[in-house]
């Protein structure tokens, strides 16, 4: 599991009394919820700290993706468990909750392995934690929610309260109806649901009003959002931007993770139209075999993704690709292999994910003949990251020399120095004052590093700034 813990305001600096300690695992949204708990914990007394010891209560967000996840999360669970007896001891207490998406899917397991947790949420249940919290008070054993109401928790879920930074996670839509051989997803989040469009736009506003320039709409099928609009029609995701678009301070809009299958006409003329939709996509291939896709029940072949992609670049010729890759799905063959080698080196992805194929008990893959050895998973995943990585190095080095627009998200590591981000979410250092943190200025790119561009903000900003 990736650690993507969000930075969450800290209690010390909000004089709060109960310290909460929340640890994040796993994909984006889980991000986004681990800000909605502490959130829906404020009113209680809780406040985010950055350390378990001495917390009140610890809440860990799991991902349950790829395997390895629950052993992960036992031995941290084991770690906790003297935190919370040394804590008792001295008279305190450390409630300890597990959430997430191996909560979902492996509750009954957790209660039974260790009977010392608390409390038990799976992800459609976050609203619930207050009650809950004063249930685990009064109850012996530990107290468990893992129902699917969708709906339910976005009806009774504040909005993000504490201000999201420059760049900020919306959640619009949630679950997912397409049942990939490999993958958990639908099992652990449920049936798609969208968020209605009001509500959305709301809390946009809100963030906005706060300090957000730059938006990432979540989804697990983020194009597939059809909510319902304000008068009552249904909105897709294009729908949904345009109006996004129009509130005054948002610079910027993002979305992820999108499914081929559901990146429709209006969606591509988005991009074309809308300035503030940035020239960047996350669009996950998993294969460039059809055979594969076939087996993975994606419902798309290589050459309708290949087709998309030319759309897309023909809407928007600046656009940067990104995508998901699996080394291994059973029935992969090394033709297969080649095939997504030569999908990859046709499209030139700007950046990507990729992972060995990982056995998900449940899923139809998991019980699927002909899998593919360790030692060939491992050689073919070395094989598509090194040449993803060659893509991505490409990429950024192909910025140096060009000046662009930078997004400045907050203080460098080094002093006097200012990070931000390019339209292509690449990472950008270079020497600023921090009244521009929050404000997008021009950035002549001086190099561009495997992973990062290095750059100077043009003079005349830097004057505009002195002389305001
Ligand atoms: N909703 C998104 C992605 C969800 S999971 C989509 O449809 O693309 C993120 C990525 O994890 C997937 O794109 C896939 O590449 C990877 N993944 C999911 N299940 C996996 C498994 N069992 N083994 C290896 N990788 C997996
Ligand atoms: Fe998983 Fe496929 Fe749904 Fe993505 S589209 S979340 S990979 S089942
Ligand atoms: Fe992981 Fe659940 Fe997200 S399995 S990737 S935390 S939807």
């Amino acid at each position: 599991m990736t650690d993507t813990t969000p930075r969450l305001p800290l209690a010390s600096s909000t004089g709060a009394k109960k310290r909460l300690f929340l640890r994040s695992w796993g994909c984006q949204m889980n991000v986004y919820d681990s800000g909605r708990m502490a959130d829906v914990l404020a009113p209680l007394g809780y406040a985010p700290v950055d350390a378990p010891e001495g917390a009140d209560m610890v809440i860990l967000n799991t991902c349950h993706i790829r395997e390895k996840a629950t052993e992960k999360l036992f031995s941290e669970l084991g770690r906790l468990r003297l935190l919370k007896e040394e804590r008792e001891a001295g008279g305190g207490e450390m409630v300890l909750a597990v959430a997430g998406c191996v909560a979902q899917a492996e509750g009954a397991e957790i209660v039974a392995r260790a009977p010392y947790v608390d409390i038990v949420l799976g992800p459609q249940s976050y609203h619930k934690l207050p009650e809950m919290v004063a249930r685990a008070g009064r109850a012996a054993g530990a107290v468990i929610e893992t129902e699917f109401p969708v709906e339910e928790k976005f009806d009774h879920l504040p909005d993000a309260a504490a201000p999201q930074g420059v760049t900020a996670f919306l959640t619009i839509q949630e679950g997912c109806d397409k049942f990939c051989s490999f993958c958990v997803v639908p099992y652990t989040r449920g049936s798609e649901y969208s968020r209605p469009a009001a509500a959305v736009l709301a809390e946009a506003r809100r963030m906005v009003a706060q300090g957000t320039r730059e938006l990432s709409l979540l989804g697990q099928n983020v194009n597939a959002y059809h909510g319902e609009g304000p008068d009552g029609s249904e909105w897709g995701l294009a729908r949904l931007l345009y109006a996004l678009a129009e509130i005054p301070g948002l610079d910027r809009l993002r979305y992820t993770t999108s499914h081929p299958r559901d990146m429709d006409e209006a969606l591509i003329a988005a991009h074309r139209d809308i300035p503030a939709v940035m020239p960047f996509l996350h669009l996950p291939v998993q294969s460039g075999s059809d055979r594969v896709l076939e087996a993975m029940n994606r419902g798309h072949t290589a050459e309708h993704y290949l087709r998309l992609v030319d759309r897309l670049r023909e809407a928007r010729p600046d656009l940067a690709l990104s995508t998901d890759i699996i080394a291994g799905h059973p029935g992969e063959k090394e033709e297969d292999h080649e095939a997504t080698m030569a999908l990859i080196r046709r499209v030139g992805f700007a950046s990507a994910f990729s992972f060995k194929y990982s056995v998900r008990p449940g899923t139809p893959a998991a019980g699927a003949p002909f899998r593919v050895d360790e030692a060939t998973k491992d050689r073919r995943l070395q094989e598509v990251q090194a040449l993803l990585r060659d893509q991505q190095a490409e990429f950024n080095a192909s910025k140096a020399g060009q000046t662009v627009p930078i997004l400045f998200t907050g203080l460098g590591r080094r002093p006097g120095q200012l990070s931000g981000r390019t339209p292509w979410l690449q990472p950008v250092h270079a020497m600023g004052d921090s009244s521009l943190v929050g404000r997008i200025a021009p950035v002549r790119i001086l190099a561009g590093h495997p992973y990062s561009l290095h750059g100077e903000i043009e003079p005349e900003t830097q004057q505009e700034k002195n002389a305001a």
